[in-house]
């Protein structure tokens, strides 16, 4: 009797003791079987465990659900709350960590001989400590990590602990996991040609039979072009103070006045004055150097400036890399950067839209960073931002085949993302096509978000290549692209030369101008901006054809591991084109 009532009691009682003491056991909170593809542990190469680290410690949110159904109701047309943005104060009240979860986190830091900074909203603690340190608080291993393709190290872990007690309340700890792909955060541009390719088709100034458009247009791209197939040719915004066009910039690249003012002399001469302003984010540059390759930069803000002219542009310039070997000083992920830079802006600063053009296969990103980030994107829509990014450009996937041999098709993160407006890309004028390098297809991280069921639903259970590629992807997953836009041969100065660039790269910014423009016109009218967009898309602006279906073209990718592999442009929603590309004509009166 004695023994056995002792024995129920015991473990009780060290439960109990475990769970409230900030040194409960140390168990595994986030661990890769492996470096991802693309990256190899450099094992000549020691880390200097001197060299300084930032550690985020993110807090657990609470409410975040009741969050999330907030941003889906003000963003659906015919909600009571449609088009009810907060401010970030409102968003923090609902989604800022319980003050036990602070406690504890923060009590565990002292224990340990950490002091800590809290975040001024209170959802995530900087310790500014040393990889050495870092590895003793975390039970981490930090390692030397090869790029293959660019030569770049990095300073990562492949797994790192926290005290039991602790997992409940904390989202994510970085730079510990987060590698990037091969291509990690680079300009999802594909091609760069010299203009001389086009030869006399280039020069034909005829009119398309149907759609009236110029020939020209049918093999490369100017503003007019756009201007004319997304009929926003002879609408002229005026000039509101609060309606901002945000472009994103990473990865040092910067975008050049001189090319903005040789291109708009050249294409768009109303608006040739036009500029744009450069806003540096965590040590971010606003650089002149045109003689530089900044092909992604001068394409994004060409075409943002030269569609949207007079409305102001800002291109946030981030700076920001993993950890490097080299003592680099800017330790934090740019998305986490850039994304509490943008939460920080008061209203009156806030762009109304924003487009991003680069971006990271989802499998290399983990699972807690692409929550987070997720997260705080749909915080912009809250505030009544839209948000959209490039799809990528390898159709299906790049390399399809998975560590453990298995084929599967690649996501791309954060078009995954279901509070991103996504961005697949097209071609031709008449009829405009799929582009084989448009990426889509559905999330590994993210279910179908309700505003999908109807439009995803029915490409799973009707299309052939649905059921074709069923082993391939995951068809309870977010379906991307959204939506799309031109993508092939856009002419831009790079350098001082008119060049022809190709990717979905080219589709974001094209799209973001028409939306800025349509939230002009809202604006300008008294109404509220767009904001998170989606709910919008999959419905009223489909149903009314201010989306115009694609059904030709289709995506090409995963040829070393499925021959022959992507995507058919079909009616209705498809994973390479979207819903389809904008009739601002229609979309701006609904
Ligand atoms: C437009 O021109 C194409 C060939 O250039 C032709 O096949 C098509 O029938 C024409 N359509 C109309 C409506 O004239
Ligand atoms: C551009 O600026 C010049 C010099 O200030 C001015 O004379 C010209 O009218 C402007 N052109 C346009 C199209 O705004
Ligand atoms: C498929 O997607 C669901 C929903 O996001 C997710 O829970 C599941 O883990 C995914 N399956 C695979 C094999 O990735």
């Amino acid at each position: 009797m004695h023994i056995s009532k002792l024995l129920l009691i015991f473990p009780a009682f060290l439960a109990s003791v475990s769970d409230a003491h900030p040194l409960a056991p140390y168990t595994t909170f986030e661990t890769l079987p492996s470096a991802p593809r693309g990256w190899k542990e450099v094992s000549n190469r020691a880390v200097d465990l001197s060299t300084p680290i930032k550690l985020r410690i993110h807090l657990t949110q609470q409410n975040v659900h009741q969050f999330e159904k907030a941003l889906i109701d003000m963003s659906t047309p015919g909600h009571s709350s449609y088009g009810n943005h907060m401010n970030q104060a409102q968003i923090d009240d609902i989604l800022r960590p319980h003050e036990d979860t602070t406690t504890a986190v923060k009590s565990w830091l002292e224990s340990k001989g950490f002091g800590n900074e809290l975040s001024f909203r209170n959802d995530w603690i900087v310790v500014s400590t040393t990889i050495g340190k870092a590895e003793s608080l975390l039970q981490a291993k930090y390692k030397v990590f090869r790029n293959s393709e660019t030569g770049k190290d990095v300073v990562r872990t492949l797994s790192y602990s926290i005290p039991r007690n602790l997992h409940s309340s904390v989202a994510l700890i970085q730079p510990t996991t987060l590698f990037g792909s091969t291509s990690a955060m680079k300009s999802t541009i594909l091609r760069v040609e010299d203009p001389s390719v086009l030869k006399s088709a280039f020069l034909s100034k005829a009119k398309l039979n149907t759609t009236g458009i110029d020939a020209a247009c049918q093999s490369s791209i100017t503003p007019d072009c756009l201007a004319d197939l997304y009929k926003y040719k002879d609408y002229k915004p005026v000039k509101l103070a609060n309606n901002i066009l945000g472009v994103n910039g990473f990865l040092e690249q910067y975008a050049q006045n001189d090319d903005l003012s040789k291109f708009l002399k050249k294409y768009h001469p109303n608006a040739k004055n036009a500029t744009f302003n450069c806003n540096p984010i965590n040590g971010g540059k606003c650089t002149q150097h045109p003689s530089e390759d900044f092909t992604e930069a001068n394409l994004d803000i060409q075409y943002t400036v030269g569609a949207s002219n007079p409305i102001p542009n800002i291109y946030y310039s981030t700076a920001g890399r993993p950890p490097a070997v080299d003592l680099d000083p800017n330790t934090n992920e740019p998305y986490l950067e850039w994304l509490e830079y943008m939460l920080d802006l008061k209203d009156e600063d806030m762009p109304k839209t924003i487009t991003t053009s680069y971006g990271d296969d989802e499998h290399t990103v983990p699972l807690s960073y692409a929550l987070k980030v997720c997260n705080m994107i749909g915080q912009l829509g809250a505030r009544g931002v839209s948000v959209l990014f490039s799809s990528g450009d390898s159709g299906p996937g790049d390399d399809c085949t998975t560590k453990n041999g298995e084929k599967r098709f690649v996501p791309t993160f954060p078009a995954t993302c279901p509070f991103s407006t996504s961005v697949g890309g097209t071609f031709g004028v008449q009829p405009e096509k799929a582009v084989s390098f448009s990426s889509g297809g559905f999330s590994n991280y993210f279910a179908r978000p309700d505003y999908q069921d109807s439009a995803v639903g029915s490409y799973i259970s009707t299309q052939a290549d649905a059921a074709a590629y069923r082993n391939y992807y995951n068809a309870s997953g977010r379906a991307f692209p959204d939506i799309s836009a031109q993508g092939s041969r856009f002419h831009v100065f790079v350098g001082g030369y008119d060049q022809l660039v190709s990717g979905t790269s080219a589709s974001s910014p094209a799209f973001a101008a028409v939306i800025s423009l349509v939230n002009n016109d809202r604006i300008h009218r008294g109404e509220k901006p767009l904001g998170f967009l989606n709910p919008w898309l999959y419905t009223v602006a489909t149903e009314k054809k201010g989306i115009v279906d694609i059904t030709s073209g289709t995506s090409k990718g995963c040829s070393r591991s499925i021959p022959g592999a992507g995507w058919k442009a079909t009616t209705g929603w498809d994973p390479v084109t979207g819903l389809g590309t904008p009739d601002f004509s229609i979309l701006k009166d609904l």
